[in-house]
């Protein structure tokens, strides 16, 4: 595309000015934003009702009920942003790998792919495979007004880690084999996943989504090394791919103590922080020019309120010389968190940082 025409994103003119994408832009915000990683979803009484009887992956296909579990968490908690309802699986199930998501557990692939004729599960993700996605987004973004929605997809890595081990792991030991023990394999198989993560973003974004956070969850298990000769080239491709739109772009993964530097690099707008590092120390490990987001760790919503509004001020002081803050969990929301404390949290940042 050429520099003069717009670029294609549908970013409603109400959302441009909201505290959390001035955050992500590093612009003077009115009072620090807040959202939750896995903001909707099992805390929520009103989720579990509606969720009745309906499995995962189809109630991410019917676009009122993904319109109106999105929405459940803005109306309770005024947080700043929406994150659209799905799973990483989505586009994947989408383009026919066969996949279920078994409550408990997480996502199972029936085929893990473990070799080069296996890379044939993989084809194109085309916008009318996830019709849903673009017909619900449109359907949001009329109801949430002013408040940003942000789309997300797995990251290449991560993907790859459920599609090569088959379900959910804790060591990764068949997906890192083929990462160092065939490494021309392993570069196709993300080079697909870029593309497939990258058309799916772009999904998101041409329907409405205002940000696109890409969820590395899984990568804090490798060096610093392998990740940039392996995995950054791919996660880069994904940034790259969506750079004309100027929507924010947000990278996230968890223990990346190691990799932070790097996750801004492959080419992140803001670089989402676990609880492991201050956030003053992430920021010198990411260096300028990049805003944060993060980093309660989620397991202090099960404190008192005396000790989450002390750990909440930790990170808020932590952040405090930060260009841009965007105030969320070192990781998501826990299925038995108590969601009157994240009420109650949201309510704290915004007046303890209201300017
Ligand atoms: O953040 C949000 O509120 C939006 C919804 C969302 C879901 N999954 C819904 C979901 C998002 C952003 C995700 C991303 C996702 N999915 C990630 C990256 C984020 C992270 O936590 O690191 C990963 C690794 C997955 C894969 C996945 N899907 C897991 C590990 C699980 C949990 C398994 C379990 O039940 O313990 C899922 C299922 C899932 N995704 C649920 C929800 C609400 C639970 C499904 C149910 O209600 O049974």
């Amino acid at each position: 595309m050429s520099a003069n025409q717009t670029p294609p994103t549908a970013t409603p003119d109400a959302v441009k000015d909201a505290a959390f994408l001035k955050a992500c832009r590093r612009d003077p915000v009115p009072h620090t934003p807040v959202w939750f990683m896995r903001q909707a979803g099992r805390s929520l009484p009103e989720y579990r009702k509606v969720r009745e009887g309906i499995p995962m992956l189809e109630s991410c296909m019917r676009p009122e009920l993904v319109t109106e579990i999105t929405l459940q968490p803005v109306r309770r908690h005024n947080v700043d942003a929406a994150i659209y309802f799905s799973d990483i699986v989505v586009p994947l199930k989408a383009i026919g790998i066969d996949l279920d998501i078994k409550p408990g557990v997480g996502p199972v692939v029936e085929n893990p792919i473990r070799t080069r004729a296996d890379l044939a599960q993989l084809r194109d993700l085309t916008p009318e495979d996830v019709s849903y996605v673009t017909e619900a987004i449109g359907l949001l973004t009329r109801e949430l007004g002013a408040t940003p929605l942000i789309g997300f997809a797995g990251a290449p890595f991560t993907l790859a880690s459920y599609l090569v081990e088959g379900g959910p792991s804790r060591t990764y030991e068949n997906a890192k084999a083929m990462m160092y023990g065939d490494p021309e394999l392993w570069a196709d198989l993300l080079d697909r996943l870029a593309d497939i993560t990258a058309a799916f973003l772009k999904v998101q974004i041409e329907a409405g989504a205002s940000a696109v956070q890409l969820f590395d969850s899984w990568v804090g298990s490798l060096a610093p090394a392998d990740y940039r000769r392996s995995v950054m080239p791919h996660s880069a491709k994904v940034f790259q791919a969506v750079a004309e739109y100027g929507v924010p772009r947000i990278h996230f993964g968890v223990g990346t103590g190691e990799l932070l530097k790097l996750m801004g690099e492959a080419g992140a707008d803001v670089v989402g922080v676990d609880w492991r590092v201050p956030l003053d120390e992430a920021a010198r490990r990411v260096g300028p020019g990049k805003a944060l987001q993060g980093n309660l760790d989620p397991t202090v919503l099960f404190a008192t309120p005396e000790v989450i509004e002390t750990k909440t001020r930790e990170v808020l002081d932590a952040a405090a010389g930060l260009e841009g803050h965007v105030f969320n969990l070192g990781h998501g929301v826990m299925p038995s968190t108590d969601p009157d404390a994240l009420t109650r949290l949201v309510e704290y940042v915004h007046t303890q940082t209201a300017r």
